[in-house]
């Protein structure tokens, strides 16, 4: 697949058909990712790969702690408002939610069931540094992950709101006890069928936010 068509064609895929990966195919996805450029080199991030009983198990993950107290909250700050001019193109994905709120939330392509993906990779971080670069890094590896499985046929969603209460999920991942929870990302087949994963996107056109200054 060439380059440029790989990075257009790329999209988030939102209902996925259950077959499993090949955890050979996966080992190719991460060999090229690995090569992500990162600060200063320091790769000092951590890919969970969730599958078969594992993963029902985070499907169930509880959202509140059996204690009843709240959720501690994601590790890494998300954003609760935007301003007028990008909440506007949040809009183009506000049918997402009324699609999913009709499955009443159980349904086998629910977000909670990362839509249907029969695998899920969760990005961490080293707990101890502080820098919000550690975000920026561990963009570049997803993007990369996300563009390789493109390429081998293989539909991402990239979730944050998988990574919503890490306390719920470190249980399940053995040595996350003290890693910062980035991101989830569902992996597997697309149903290209699904009216879901064909809508038409839209993307800023560079007059809007491109100063080329001579
Ligand atoms: C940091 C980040 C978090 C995201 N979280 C979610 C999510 O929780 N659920 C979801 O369905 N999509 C999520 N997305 C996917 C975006 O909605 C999607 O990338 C965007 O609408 C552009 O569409 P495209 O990926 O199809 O090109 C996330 C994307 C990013 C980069």
């Amino acid at each position: 697949m060439e380059f440029e068509q790989a990075l257009r064609e790329r999209r988030s895929i939102r209902a996925f058909k259950p077959d499993p990966v090949p955890e050979e195919l996966i080992r190719e996805i991460l060999e090229a990712a690995r090569w992500s450029p990162s600060w200063a080199n320091t790769q000092a991030w951590h890919v969970f790969v969730a599958s078969g009983e594992t993963l029902t198990k985070l499907k169930s993950a509880a959202p509140t702690p059996a204690t009843g107290e709240a959720p501690a909250g994601p590790d890494f700050r998300m954003p609760r408002e935007w301003p007028p001019q990008l909440a506007a193109r949040t809009k183009q994905l506000s049918f997402l939610r009324d699609a999913f709120a009709a499955t009443g939330g159980e349904a086998a392509l629910a977000p909670a069931n990362f839509y249907g993906a029969p695998c899920v990779l969760y990005f961490t971080t080293e707990p101890a540094i502080e820098s919000d670069y550690l975000l920026f890094d561990s963009g570049l590896l997803v993007q990369s992950v996300c563009l390789a499985a493109h390429d081998k046929g293989l539909g991402t969603c990239i979730m944050a709101m998988a990574v919503r209460d890490p306390e719920a999920l470190r249980p399940a991942l053995p040595g996350a006890a003290d890693q910062r929870f980035v991101i989830a990302v569902a992996l597997g087949y697309p149903d290209g069928e699904a009216p879901i994963n064909r809508f038409e996107r839209r993307r800023a056109q560079l007059e809007e936010f491109v100063a080329w200054v001579r």
